[in-house]
């Protein structure tokens, strides 16, 4: 054992940089559903030569308090994410990321009122007063990322849950506050760094970044929360990161900068998928566009509704040779991808062609369509991103759209007062016939009516897509015996 102890001190940070090495192998393969798996578990590897070399490391003295909250934590972590219902895992992930910040500044809270170096600090080679500035800028640093991130992370959270408006919160002249905010934070981080005996700058920053992180997120409207979370998502590791210059811990730098830059490249694609300006996200000016007043979606839809029957679309589908299944948040609220793989499976064997067509906010989280279809062995060729699936939508005869709305919400291309205009969307209504699947004709996410379900060529399925999608099977084997 003291051998293990003595190694893993000594090499600590090749260790980490195994970690590393191994994460950024296990990104590389997420990007493809058909080794992602491999990518997970190459990732968890790292991981557990992480932890392993921490626990090991001849610093902890004590193993109380860590195997205590090593068991708290995993009791929370294994009981909530079972607990927490499919439909809420975007909130589920803006209160981890806020958790993950909130941890980060308070333990550098903890590193500054203990009033003494970290070791590693300590073994700096420059003069004390240096070791010591540097320690009190990382622990500045470190609070403003951990409390911007934790308060920003918080509004998300309550705006997905509705516990608050989902509509922009927006304060008179907000760049101009969030510009002095920032000031503020810079001027008491310096003041901290050459006078850490004044506790009050410390609260300056943690009062006024928690200001900051409030005043970024409020303005920012319900529809666009995906794209904040993923900057969240890049905070939090920035956070870890600014952690990992308090205690000079390598491995919590390294992996820190990995996250917030995966972060940050998951913002910018899903930015771009919402037709939202990136670095306007940074600075909090993802406003949408004034919502019109909500438009009266009785008016909107009278009498211009063409229904239709199951026997029906399945007819439709023997006479048709390609077709488009366009999945939305509907579908995996109803956990019909059992049923639109059977439905797939069967139309295939007659020697149709059939796609999914996956537009990358489809769904309430990132990449969550991808994941339902691979779930049930959609072939991975066979699902086809937003910019591939328009190019093959108008020389399709059937786009059958599962629990989609916003996605397939032709609005997006010319309706500036609605909250999901510029928005790229699935160019269904360039198939020769759509057929919707939904249980009525309210909205999606953005809350507004959608003129696809009004088209010549569309007929409306008034169901809920699991039996929607089963009884069509049925009627579609019928038609063959
Ligand atoms: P939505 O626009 O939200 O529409 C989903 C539709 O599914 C609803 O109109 C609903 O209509 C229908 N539905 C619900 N339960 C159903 C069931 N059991 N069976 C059949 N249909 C059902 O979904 P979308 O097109 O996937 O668009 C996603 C939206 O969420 C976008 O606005 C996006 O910005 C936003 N968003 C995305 C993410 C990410 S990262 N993907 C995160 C947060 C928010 P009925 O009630 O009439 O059935």
């Amino acid at each position: 054992m003291d051998f293990l102890r003595n190694v893993a001190t000594e090499y600590q940070t090749v260790f980490y940089l195994f970690t590393v090495i191994f994460f950024i192998f296990g990104l590389k393969l997420l990007t493809s559903a058909k080794t992602a798996r491999k990518g997970n578990l190459l990732s968890a590897l790292g991981m557990l030569i992480a932890i392993t070399a921490t626990l090991l490391y001849k610093g902890i003295l004590s193993y109380d308090l860590i195997i205590i909250g090593l068991v708290i934590g995993s009791i929370i972590g294994v009981v909530s994410a079972y607990a927490v219902d499919m439909r809420a895992i975007p909130q589920f992930v803006a209160i981890l990321n806020g958790f993950g910040g909130g941890v980060s500044a308070l333990v550098a809270i903890v590193e500054f009122l203990k009033g003494e170096l970290p070791v590693n600090v300590q073994k700096l080679p420059f003069d004390e007063a240096t070791k010591a500035m540097y320690f009190h800028g990382a622990v500045s640093l470190d609070m403003f990322v951990g409390t911007i991130t934790f308060w920003g992370s918080m509004v998300a959270f309550a705006k997905l849950q509705r516990l608050i408006t989902e509509r922009p919160i927006v304060l008179p002249a907000k760049n101009l506050i969030n510009f002095l905010l920032l000031v503020g934070i810079i001027v008491f981080a310096v003041l901290l760094t050459l006078y850490p005996e004044n506790i009050l700058y410390m609260i300056g920053i943690l009062v006024l970044a928690s200001l900051l992180g409030l005043s970024l997120t409020l303005a920012v409207g319900g529809a666009d929360m995906p794209v904040v979370i993923s900057l969240f998502i890049s905070y939090a590791g920035l956070s870890a990161g600014t952690l990992g210059f308090v205690f000079l811990n390598h491995g919590l730098i390294m992996v820190g900068a990995l996250v917030g830059a995966s972060g940050l490249i998951l913002t910018r694609i899903m930015a771009k998928s919402m037709n939202r300006d990136f670095y306007g996200i940074l600075l909090g000016n993802i406003t949408p566009p004034e919502m019109a007043e909500s438009k009266d979606s009785k008016d909107f839809y009278q009498g211009k509704v063409k229904s239709t029957t199951p026997e029906e679309v399945a007819m439709i589908l023997e006479s048709a040779n390609t077709i488009a299944i366009v999945p939305g948040y509907g579908l995996a609220v109803a956990q019909a991808q059992g049923a639109v793989r059977d439905l797939y499976n069967e139309l295939t064997k007659d020697g149709k062609e059939v796609y999914f067509a996956i537009h990358p906010v489809a769904g309430r989280m990132p990449g969550h369509m991808n994941v339902l279809l691979a779930e049930v062995d959609i072939p991975y060729d066979k699902l086809k991103t937003l910019e591939e699936s328009n190019e093959l939508l108008p020389d399709t005869d059937v786009a059958i759209v599962v629990g989609a709305n916003d996605v397939v919400n032709p609005m997006a291309r010319d309706a500036k007062d609605t909250p999901i205009y510029g928005m790229p969307i699935l160019d269904v209504d360039k198939a020769k016939t759509v057929i919707v699947i939904k249980r009525s004709l309210a909205p999606g996410f953005a809350g507004i009516p959608n003129p696809l379900f009004i088209k010549e060529n569309t007929l409306m399925l008034f169901a809920d897509a699991k039996p929607g999608l089963s009884e069509i099977l049925r009627e579609y084997k019928g038609l063959k015996s």
